[in-house]
């Protein structure tokens, strides 16, 4: 499960299945979010960490693309794209992470945090591609699954390519641990992290 502690309870697909139209606006809006912060990284850390900048460039298109997608099932759907909410569940991650920012290098955390989206977003998706009703969207996902778990391994990747594998590794379980934590006191709803 890439890492994390607790597995999505049962009830969120229910709670996405239900409202099919809110889980893929607030999709679209995640893909949305994972580009432009892979490129507000970039901007903050591509001079001092230059090995950053192309594969996060890449990673902000294959989001884009990944949003574009979505849209198209929104579209097909007709069916607006919803505003844009605040993300309960990232906004906490980055506060539990900020809590140790006197010791532990900030990028370390970015690229960890990133890495433990990317990991919670793939195992929602394994969910949807095994257990929604439309075959379509159960394809979809499949390949959004295998998407996000190769999105997993480059934040942990290039975590441990700087900071090296005992320090990134032994961060990675700290930051699990309060995500466990996170998670186990979210509501349930038809969120990709909700
Ligand atoms: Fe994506
Ligand atoms: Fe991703």
């Amino acid at each position: 499960m890439l890492g994390l502690l607790t597995p999505t309870p049962p009830s969120w697909i229910e709670a996405a299945e239900r409202d099919l139209d809110g889980l893929l606006s607030d999709h679209a809006h995640c893909e949305l979010k994972a580009a432009h912060s892979a490129l507000a990284l970039v901007g903050k850390y591509g001079g001092e960490a230059p090995e950053l900048v192309e594969p996060l460039v890449a990673l902000a298109r294959e989001e884009s693309e990944h949003f574009g997608q979505v849209h198209g099932r929104l579209a097909d759907r007709q069916s607006p794209l919803g505003p844009p909410t605040s993300d309960l569940y990232v906004r906490s991650l980055r506060n539990a992470s900020n809590r140790d920012r006197a010791v532990v290098p900030s990028l370390l955390d970015r690229l960890l945090v990133g890495a433990l989206i990317e990991g919670r977003s793939c195992e929602r998706f394994r969910l949807l591609s095994e257990q929604l009703a439309s075959a379509e969207l159960r394809g979809f996902y499949k390949g959004l699954m295998v998407s996000e778990a190769k999105h997993f391994r480059l934040f942990t990747r290039l975590a441990e390519q700087r900071f090296g594998l005992e320090v990134a590794r032994a961060r990675f379980a700290t930051l699990a641990a309060r995500e466990a934590e996170i998670h186990a006191c979210l509501p349930l709803g038809p969120q990709v992290h909700g």
